[in-house]
């Protein structure tokens, strides 16, 4: 299914202030940005509407600071970035909205950039609150969404901002949704989902929606030890919740009727607990011994995994395999990322940490989309209409005559 969203590229932008929701919501230390893919991924929206004559007025969610300043959650360090990936001056407005903030947007000229500060500063960003919307609004004369990490959330800058202004998709956003809405609708087969992660109940409806469609899932991350509960097996001390166990035995149980192949890990790497410096050891099965716990899948799993990634059609990755962060237990997400960068089929890796995965060894640029969005992605995958995306103005269906306008 095509894009149904109007464009960037289709708006009329020269001399006017363009209100742009990006999602630098990007991890920090030390006052520094330490991963500015997601700020990376905005610069092709941004730099198509300063090419074309429009003043940037940005605004994007940084962390979760609960509706008050938290200087440590200000967007100073994301706007020095940006004005090093851009090589133009950034202006960090003060505050969200207000005079002094009207005052910076009203007084730019083409090309220029204002970065609002943290959206989520504003008590109403988060209550999508329509006075909030109708201010921000205020700031400019177009919208365009281009941040698709956040556009499952209906908040004042992602949506309610869109009943005030005419919206437009972002480049990233409009690629996002089509790269992943084409894995589900009209995958190469074979399609082959692995999943990782630390909980069930957060994939749900992803291995739901898999399920019926694609040809194997895989499963790794803290998640399987829900499965094997579900199954009767022994976990030690793994982690588990309840909830998940339940969703696990759904899923179990559809699986069985489906003809989809349900795939779980048959060997682990275990700890006693939670670090780095734990005693280890491999695990060929599952029985788990007590006072242990499997913080990754095992070397056979990893190369099981590998074996079907090779050899799929379309390969979708989302969530790591084990305590990828800690080294000793970095082995099967390593071997799934290593085969997902390998890989002759399409590849699309979404989520936070499996992302970040590829990108800690060095693969990221050998996988064919990296999505920026970890809940958003989720939730597109799994067939929910996004908040953000459907506020934008619906795409101009091309004449039937063929009398089309630029292809
Ligand atoms: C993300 O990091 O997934 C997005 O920026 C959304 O952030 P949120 O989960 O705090 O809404």
């Amino acid at each position: 299914m095509a894009f149904s969203k109007a464009s960037v590229r289709d708006a009329d932008v020269k001399g006017r202030r363009v209100l742009v929701r990006v999602d630098f919501n990007v991890p920090l230390k030390d006052g520094e940005v330490v991963d500015d893919t997601r700020i990376r991924a905005a610069l092709p929206t941004l730099e198509l509407l300063r090419e074309r004559g429009a003043a940037l007025v940005l605004a994007s969610h940084l962390g979760r600071p609960g509706g008050e300043a938290v200087p440590e959650l200000s967007m100073a360090p994301v706007a020095a970035r940006l004005e090093e990936l851009l090589g133009v001056n950034v202006t960090l407005a003060p505050k969200v909205i207000g005079a002094e903030v009207e005052m910076a947007a009203g007084c730019l000229g083409p090309g220029e950039i204002v970065l609002l500060e943290n959206t989520r500063f504003e008590p109403g960003e988060t209550k999508n609150d329509p006075m909030l919307a109708g201010s921000l609004a205020a700031l400019a004369n177009v919208y365009v969404n281009d941040a698709f990490g956040a556009a499952h959330r209906a908040h004042a800058s992602t949506e309610g901002v869109a009943q005030h202004l005419p919206g437009y998709a972002g480049l990233l956003l409009e690629r996002e949704v089509s790269e992943l809405t084409k894995v589900v609708e009209d995958p190469v087969r074979p399609l082959v989902v692995v999943l990782g992660g630390a909980k069930v109940s957060d994939k749900v409806g992803v291995i739901d929606r898999f399920l019926d469609v694609a040809d194997q899932i895989l499963i790794g991350g803290a998640m399987c030890f829900s499965f094997f509960k579900a199954q009767g097996k022994e976990i030690g001390s793994s982690l588990f919740d309840e909830e998940s166990v339940e969703a696990a035995r759904e899923a179990l149980a559809k699986a069985a009727e489906s003809d989809c192949e349900l795939t779980l890990p048959v060997d682990l790497v275990l700890g006693r607990e939670f670090s780095a410096d734990t005693e280890r050891k491999e695990l060929d099965g599952i029985e788990v011994p007590e006072g242990w716990m499997g913080l990754d899948v095992g070397p056979k799993t990893g190369a099981l995994y590998a074996a079907a990634v090779a050899g799929a059609g379309t390969v979708l990755w989302n969530g790591p395999m084990g305590a990828f962060e800690m080294e000793p237990f970095a082995g099967g997400t390593r071997a799934v990322a290593e085969a997902v960068a390998a890989a002759s089929g399409k590849t699309v890796v979404g989520g936070g940490d499996s992302v970040a995965a590829m990108v800690e060894f060095g693969l990221a640029d050998r996988v064919d989309w990296l999505s920026t969005g970890g809940g958003a992605s989720l939730e597109l995958l799994e067939g929910k209409k996004l908040p953000g995306v459907e506020a934008l103005i619906d795409a101009k269906v091309p004449a039937p005559d063929g009398d089309q306008e630029d292809q």
